[in-house]
Order: structure tokens, then C-alpha cells, then sequence
């Protein structure tokens, strides 16, 4: 039996038939707002079932309640607040109670929100909650920052899912759930990343691999900040990999369209959640998973996990300690399993990487695999 999604039930708010043709006549006579990728993205998330059990924008209880609790409902773990944010007047002109049509970044109508209440909230205590600071430098913190002063919270009724770039990898919960159960794979593990693989990620994969009968290489393919590596060339270090280093009937590659939030520790709890929804058993969590510059300690996305009952989370984390190439080892390592001293790892700065791959050298196997540095060789030096 495969794993229960987080609520019990996988939640799909896209309209079909009848029912869409008729939300797509209402929905021209409705008050309309429009909203950046950001939100649209949200939506497409809680259509899809991917936030199950959310069914549509919380509330101001809900938002209270999973900034001071971690939980969106008694028994129901939930970390990032998934908010709807308006200028003061756009609110203004919106009833509750009332329909609301929404309009997406590339024009089309793509959701009916039914606006069940109009609330307030303090921008810089969900920033100081979910980010652990209010430094606008932070890019999550920028983000909160920006929004508009009324959120708008209610149940979506969903016209049109998103289409993303790489389509044909960008499947649902309820089609991974179906490709596992169609492979026999009962023990599945995920990883989450915004970066190409290097030999650290391929290290915990094929550790948890080991362990599992497949693995679901998912990387996240919402919006990021415009300094991390663009989704194409990051989708063409992923086939290339997995083409050359990795077993085809264990490894499945998929995207998850979710908005990169960079909340370290409480993102770490989302991105499992989310992968349960996508019917995962197990999730990698390594060293500062999410993180952004010096915000959270190397383990906080770990010990976060110690704060709730396992059994409410429903998918195993799998912690990983900081992994490295030790000359000495003569393998991949970490530092709970190798016992020789920094001088024999291989550690190459994020800068140092920049410079050899603009300068089209090929950084050390150790580190990255050759014909993953040949693709982002070719990316960096048209960045130059
Ligand atoms: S993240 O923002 O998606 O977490 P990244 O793509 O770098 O960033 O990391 C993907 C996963 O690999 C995360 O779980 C992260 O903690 C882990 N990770 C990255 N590098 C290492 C490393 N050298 N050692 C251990 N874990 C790592």
C-alpha cells in the first residue's frame, strides 16, 4: 500500500466538464485580480494536490497557527504560511463572501477564489517566524516584505493548470504515485534541489538508494532567486547524469513546480511534506538544506524535525552529515565517517567553481562529474 498523502487525502481542485465550462462563463463577470508567477504557482500547488490537505489560501487563524505552531490544523504539521496578498485597494473593492477571479502572470484566467475573509497581518513577524529574521538581504525576507497589506483567504476552484517549462517531467502527485505503484516500487526516496548534482547530492542519493527501491531525483523548478543556476541548464546536468552514473529501473526524474523559499529549516519540513504528497516514503535532508548564506546553522533543517511526532510528518527523513571526496578515504565521505583531517578533502568554493567553469576548466572529478562541468561550461562562459 502506498503511502498516505499528509491529511489523508490527496486534494484536486482543477475543474473539468461541465463544471469548468460554467466557472469559465462566471468567472467573465466576476471582480478579477492578477498575480505574479509567485501565487500562480501557489495555485497550481494546491490544484494538483501537491499542498494537500490546503484546498485553497489560509486564513489569518491558520497563518497564526502555523507561525506559532507548525501545525495548520491539530495533528496536521504545516511550516510556511500560503498566502494571497493584495494591495489595500484591490481589497477594497472585494466582498467576502463573495467570487473572485484570478488572473495569472501570463494572462489567462486561471482560478475562482471563493473569499471566505479579508485579514491583516504583521509582514515582519511572518518574515521573523518562518525566516528566523527580518534582514532584508534575506531573499525570502525580501519577498514578504514586498507584499501587499490584505491577504485574501478562501477555497480555489482551478480553470487551467500551469504549464510549465519541461512538461513532460512535470508530474503530478497523483502521476508519480501511479509510475511508482506501475514500477513495484514500494520504498521510495527524494531528493530535493535547485542545483545541478554534484558528487556530494550523488553520494546521498545512491547512500539512500542502497536503502530504497527507487529514487525520485526531484528538483524544484518554482521561481528562485535570478542568481541560482537557470532551470534548463540545470534539467541538462540532470538527463546527463542520469544517462551516464545511474540505474534507469531505480531512478526517475520528475520536477516539483513549487517556489524556492530559502526558510532553511521550516522549508525543509514543506519540501517533505510535499513529497509525501507525491507519494514518497523517505526524504533526503543533508547539510543546510534551503539555506541562503550564513542564516541557519549547518544541522537546523535536521533538528527542526525533532519537534514533531514522527508519525504526523508520515515521511522518514533521512539526515545526511556534510559529504566530501577524502584523498585519504580514496572515496566519497563524511565527516561522521571519515577520520582524516580537512587537508585530504576535497572543497572547492562556490567562486572557485565560477572562475574554472567560465575559464572552460573541467573542476576535479571529485568533485563534479565531466559531463555535467561540460554543460555548465558551456552555460557559465555565456554568462561571462
Ligand atoms: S537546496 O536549497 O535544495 O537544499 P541544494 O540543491 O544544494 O540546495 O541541496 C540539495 C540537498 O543536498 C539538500 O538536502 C542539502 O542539504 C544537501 N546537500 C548539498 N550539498 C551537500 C553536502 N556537501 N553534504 C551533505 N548534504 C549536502
Amino acid at each position: 500500500m502506498s503511502i498516505a498523502p499528509h491529511g489523508g487525502q490527496l486534494v484536486n481542485r482543477l475543474l473539468t466538464g461541465a463544471a469548468l465550462d460554467k466557472a469559465r462563463t462566471r468567472a467573465k463577470s466576476l471582480p478579477k485580480i492578477t498575480v505574479e508567477a509567485y501565487p500562480a504557482f501557489d495555485i497550481d500547488n494546491i490544484a494538483k494536490g501537491v499542498f494537500s490537505p490546503l484546498t485553497g489560501f489560509m486564513n489569518a487563524a491558520q497563518t497564526r497557527s502555523v507561525l506559532d505552531t507548525m501545525h495548520v490544523s491539530p495533528g496536521i504539521p504545516w511550516a510556511i504560511p500560503i498566502l494571497l496578498a493584495v494591495s489595500q485597494a484591490e481589497g477594497d473593492k472585494l466582498t467576502v463572501g463573495g467570487e473572485v477571479a484570478i488572473e495569472d502572470d501570463m494572462g489567462d484566467i486561471v482560478a475562482i477564489l471563493h473569499l471566505a475573509e479579508k485579514f491583516a497581518f504583521d509582514h515582519a513577524e511572518i518574515a521573523e517566524k518562518v525566516y528566523r529574521t527580518t534582514d532584508p538581504s534575506h531573499p525570502g525576507v525580501q519577498y514578504t516584505l514586498s507584499l501587499g497589506p490584505v491577504f485574501l483567504a478562501g477555497e480555489l476552484d482551478v480553470l487551467k493548470a500551469r504549464e510549465v517549462e519541461f512538461q513532460e517531467y512535470n508530474l503530478t502527485p497523483a502521476e508519480t504515485r501511479a509510475a511508482f505503484a506501475a514500477k513495484g516500487w514500494k520504498r521510495i526516496v527524494a531528493f530535493q534541489t535547485r542545483n545541478p548534482v554534484h558528487r556530494a547530492h550523488e553520494y546521498l542519493q545512491k547512500c539512500a538508494l542502497e536503502m530504497c527501491d527507487g529514487l525520485l531525483l526531484h528538483p524544484l523548478m518554482g521561481t528562485t532567486k535570478s542568481d541560482d543556476i537557470p532551470g534548463d541548464v540545470r534539467m541538462e546536468c540532470y538527463t546527463t547524469i542520469l544517462e551516464h552514473y545511474y540505474p534507469k529501473d531505480h531512478t526517475m526524474l520528475s520536477i516539483m513546480p513549487v517556489n524556492m523559499r530559502y526558510a532553511g529549516p521550516r522549508e525543509a519540513i514543506q519540501h517533505a511534506i510535499y513529497r509525501k504528497n507525491y507519494g514518497c516514503t523517505h526524504f533526503i535532508v543533508g547539510r543546510d538544506h534551503a539555506g541562503v548564506g550564513n542564516f541557519y546553522g549547518t544541522y537546523d533543517a535536521h533538528y527542526i524535525f525533532d519537534e514533531f511526532d514522527p508519525a504526523e510528518i508520515g515521511i522518514e527523513p533521512l539526515f545526511f552529515d556534510h559529504s566530501f571526496f577524502c584523498k585519504a578515504c580514496g572515496n566519497m565521505a563524511s565527516i561522521k565517517t571519515c577520520p582524516h583531517g580537512k587537508e585530504h578533502h576535497v572543497f572547492l568554493s562556490g567562486t572557485k567553481v565560477r572562475d574554472m567553469l567560465q575559464a572552460g576548466e573541467i573542476p576535479p572529478v571529485e568533485f563534479t562529474r565531466p559531463e555535467v562541468a561540460k554543460v555548465l561550461i558551456k552555460w557559465a562562459q555565456g554568462t561571462k
